[in-house]
């Protein structure tokens, strides 16, 4: 059977930085309020007007990939879009990341499953490598949260989380027993609403409820019950990351880099303190970008890899848990 070997990654955020200090210009919040429940101290916006779009920045994040790849979007079999952020309602951003791409007619296939997003496309582009189907795939994650959040004091306990920008990855078939090793992916829709952006969709309404009073902040915008997200992390994270390790034959003192979910700096120290994790075997990046749900995991990696963090022979584990609940981990040979 195929492995998928990663042969490519890379990363965009855009320029705008925004702190903690700046949201507390526009809102009830403070430097740190922000830093200490979360250890975000700034992130990335793209705003609502500066003529980019999710689209943009998976296109950006793609193109390194490809260019770490020495690849050609010629080259590419079939293109994995995971975002929560879509530029249309449908249709989604793979078909634009083709076009943009200037790829042939290949498969896009676009992944909804928010934070958890990147690690659910992952292993979608590894099972179609291990049947053979496709040789070469670009995995995306990508967000553009700030045209969505309510800055707001309403909105606070969910826009300072939120930031933009995208990673990517290339996939390719291989011969050798290395690259992913094993992946799971898990879900409980009873909790699709306590993490959930409910406007336009078939339950709360559609196209006429545009011209009405029935569009409220509470289904525009995010919503979030962040204790109770909180506590399912960690129980599922440390569920995802054990099932990943027995599937391949693995334990924890095998692992080089465990790279978590970029939801919350205490969620991912949790983690590391129930594995007893020195700090160099875990990475953390969201002080510096927040939250940027699917594109978190991959910006993560490729800043891991940049970094030198990630060696010949070192094994990963990437691990993510959010809204729907949906949650998931991969385990790479490198
Ligand atoms: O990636 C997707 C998955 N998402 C997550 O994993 C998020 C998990 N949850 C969390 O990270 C945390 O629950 C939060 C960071 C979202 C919130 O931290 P918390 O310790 O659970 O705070 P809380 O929601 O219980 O709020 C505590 C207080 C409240 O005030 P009262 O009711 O005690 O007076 C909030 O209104 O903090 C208030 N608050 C804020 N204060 C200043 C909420 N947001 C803010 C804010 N600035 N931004």
């Amino acid at each position: 059977m195929k492995h998928s070997k990663v042969v490519g990654q890379g990363y965009y955020v855009p320029d705008s930085v925004v702190t903690n200090d700046d949201l507390s210009k526009i809102m009830d919040t403070s430097d740190a309020w922000i830093q200490e429940r979360t250890g975000i101290q700034e992130r990335r916006h793209l705003g609502r007007h500066s003529g980019q779009t999710t689209r943009d920045l998976g296109y950006k994040a793609a193109m390194k990939a490809l260019g770490s790849a020495n690849l050609k979007p010629s080259d590419l079999d079939f293109i994995v879009f995971a975002t929560l952020s879509p530029d249309y309602f449908f249709p989604g951003n793979g078909v634009l990341l083709q076009q943009d791409l200037g790829c042939d007619t290949i498969g896009a296939l676009d992944v909804r499953n928010q934070c958890s997003g990147f690690i659910y496309a992952l292993s979608t582009a590894d099972a179609f490598i291990k049947t053979g189907m496709y040789k070469t795939i670009l995995v995306v994650g990508a967000e553009h949260h700030s045209v969505g959040l309510d800055m707001t004091t309403r909105g606070r306990g969910v826009s300072v989380i939120f930031g933009d920008g995208a990673g990517a990855v290339i996939l390719q078939a291989n011969d050798q027993s290395k690259g992913i090793l094993s992946c799971n992916m898990g879900s409980q829709g009873e909790h699709a609403e306590e993490l959930a952006v409910l406007f336009p969709g078939s339950k709360y309404g559609w196209a006429d409820e545009y011209n009405d009073a029935h569009i409220t902040p509470e289904i525009i915008y995010p919503v979030m019950n962040g204790t109770f997200v909180f506590k399912h992390a960690v129980v599922r994270f440390a569920e995802a990351i054990d099932k990943v390790l027995l599937d391949a034959g693995k334990t924890m003192d095998d692992v080089s880099l465990l790279i978590p979910h970029q939801a919350n700096l205490r969620i991912s120290q949790f983690i590391q303190k129930k594995y007893g994790l020195s700090d160099d075997r875990v990475f953390n990046n969201i002080q510096k970008y927040g939250n940027t749900t699917a594109g978190s995991i991959p910006i993560a990696f490729a800043e891991a890899m940049e970094a030198g963090r990630i060696k010949e022979g070192d094994l990963v584990c990437m691990a993510a848990f959010g809204s729907g609940f949906t949650w998931g981990a991969v385990l790479i040979q490198f």
